[in-house]
C-alpha cells in the first residue's frame, strides 16, 4: 500500500497551521484541481473525442484559438463560477474580467488563469499545461479592475498543472514548492516531489534562438557567451532546450536547474514581450522564487511590477539564481 500523502490531506494539514483559516481556500483549490483533472482527461483523449485543431477564432491577443483553448477555458469557468469562493476571474482567452453572476454568492478570492498554456503544441502531442494565480480581494464586493491589477508579490497561491507523460501539479502558497503526481487509477494527486529546490548553478539555457536579432544587447551578450562554450569567457559548454511550452520549460528548471528567457524584443513594437504578467509570468515567478530561483525582466523583479492591464505582457528571465543574477548584471552594465 502506498503511504504517499494526498493533495487533500496536504492542504488540510497546511490549513491547520493557520488557526484563523476558514477552509474556503482549501475548497477553492479543490475546485481548481477538479477542473484540471477534467482538462487532463480531455487532453489525453485527444482526437479520439475530436478536440484537436483550430477553433477558427482569435483571442484578445490576436492568437488563433485551438478548440482545446476554448474547451479548457469553459471547464475552468464552470468549475469555479458557482462556488461562492470567488469575487471574479480573468482568463487568457477572454478580453474582459469575468464577474460572478448575481445569483451566486461572491467570495474573497480572485483567480487568474491560462487554461491551456503551450497550446501550439497540442496538435503535435507535446506537453501543455494550465497555469493559475490566486489573489485575495475585499470580501463580497464587485471587484474593480484595480482589484485584479495587484503586484505578483501579493499572490496567496500559484500553481500549474503539466499534462505530460504524467499529469503533475506544482503548487506554492508561499511556504516552498511541492509537486504532486496524478494517480489516474484513484483520481487523486499524490505528493511525489516535496520541497522542490532549483540548483543555483546550471549549464542549460532555454530561449527561442530564432529571435536573436531582435533582442537587446545584454541578452545577446549572455546567449553569445553561452554559445562560445569552453573556448569563451564562461569556460564551459552549455546545453540548450526549448519546448515552447512555458509549463514544460519551467518544470524542467524546477527539477534540474537552468535559465529560461522570453526577453524584450523589437520584432513588433505593439508586442515588446510575449508572456502575460497576470496568468503566466506572476504565478511562475512566485513558484520559481519559492524554489530558491529568481525571476526578472532584466531590469526589475517581476513580482514587484504594478500591472496596468490583465493581458499586459512582460519580459521574463527566470531560473537558477547565479545565472539570473549574471543576466541582471549584464543589463546594469549596459
Ligand atoms: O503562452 C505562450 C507560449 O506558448 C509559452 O507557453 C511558450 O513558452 C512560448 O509561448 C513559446 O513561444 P514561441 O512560439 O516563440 O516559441
Ligand atoms: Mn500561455
Amino acid at each position: 500500500m502506498s503511504n504517499k500523502v494526498t493533495l487533500t490531506r496536504f492542504i488540510i494539514e497546511q490549513q491547520r497551521e493557520w488557526p484563523d483559516a476558514s477552509g474556503t481556500f482549501t475548497l477553492l483549490l479543490n475546485n481548481i484541481v477538479t477542473a484540471c483533472k477534467q482538462i487532463a482527461h480531455k487532453v489525453s483523449r485527444g482526437q479520439l473525442i475530436g478536440v484537436l485543431g483550430s477553433a477558427g477564432s482569435e483571442n484578445v491577443q490576436g492568437e488563433v484559438q485551438k478548440k482545446l483553448d476554448i474547451i479548457t477555458h469553459d471547464i475552468m469557468v464552470n468549475q469555479l463560477i458557482w462556488t461562492g469562493h470567488l469575487a471574479g476571474m480573468a482568463s487568457e482567452e477572454i478580453d474582459d474580467v469575468i464577474t460572478i453572476p448575481a445569483h451566486y454568492t461572491k467570495g474573497k478570492y480572485l483567480v487568474m488563469f491560462d487554461p491551456l498554456d503551450g497550446s501550439s503544441n497540442i496538435d503535435v502531442n507535446l506537453a501543455v499545461g494550465t497555469i493559475f494565480s490566486v489573489l485575495r480581494c475585499r470580501e463580497g464586493i464587485e471587484p474593480t479592475l484595480d482589484d485584479f491589477l495587484a503586484k505578483g508579490a501579493e499572490q496567496v497561491c500559484a500553481g500549474f498543472v503539466l499534462y505530460g507523460p504524467s499529469t503533475m501539479l506544482i503548487l506554492t502558497t508561499g511556504q516552498g514548492v511541492n509537486g504532486f503526481t496524478l494517480d489516474q487509477d484513484i483520481g487523486e494527486f499524490m505528493l511525489t516531489h516535496p520541497n522542490m529546490r532549483i540548483p543555483e548553478e546550471t549549464g542549460e539555457f532555454a530561449i527561442n534562438m530564432s529571435n536573436h536579432r531582435f533582442w537587446e544587447a545584454p541578452v545577446q551578450r549572455y546567449i553569445d557567451e553561452c554559445l562560445q562554450g569552453k573556448e569563451g569567457v564562461r569556460g564551459k559548454d552549455f546545453n540548450m532546450r526549448w519546448v515552447a511550452s512555458f509549463v514544460a520549460d519551467v518544470y524542467r528548471i524546477l527539477n534540474r536547474g537552468g535559465v529560461f528567457l522570453y526577453p524584450l524584443d523589437n520584432r513588433d513594437p505593439t508586442k515588446p514581450a510575449k508572456l502575460r504578467i497576470m496568468y503566466e509570468a506572476n504565478p511562475m515567478a512566485f513558484i520559481i522564487e519559492q524554489a530558491g530561483g529568481m525571476c526578472t525582466t532584466g531590469y526589475e523583479r517581476v513580482l514587484d511590477i504594478k500591472p496596468s492591464g490583465v493581458h499586459q505582457r512582460v519580459p521574463v528571465i527566470l531560473g537558477s539564481k547565479n545565472e539570473v543574477e549574471r543576466i541582471i548584471r549584464y543589463h546594469q552594465d549596459a
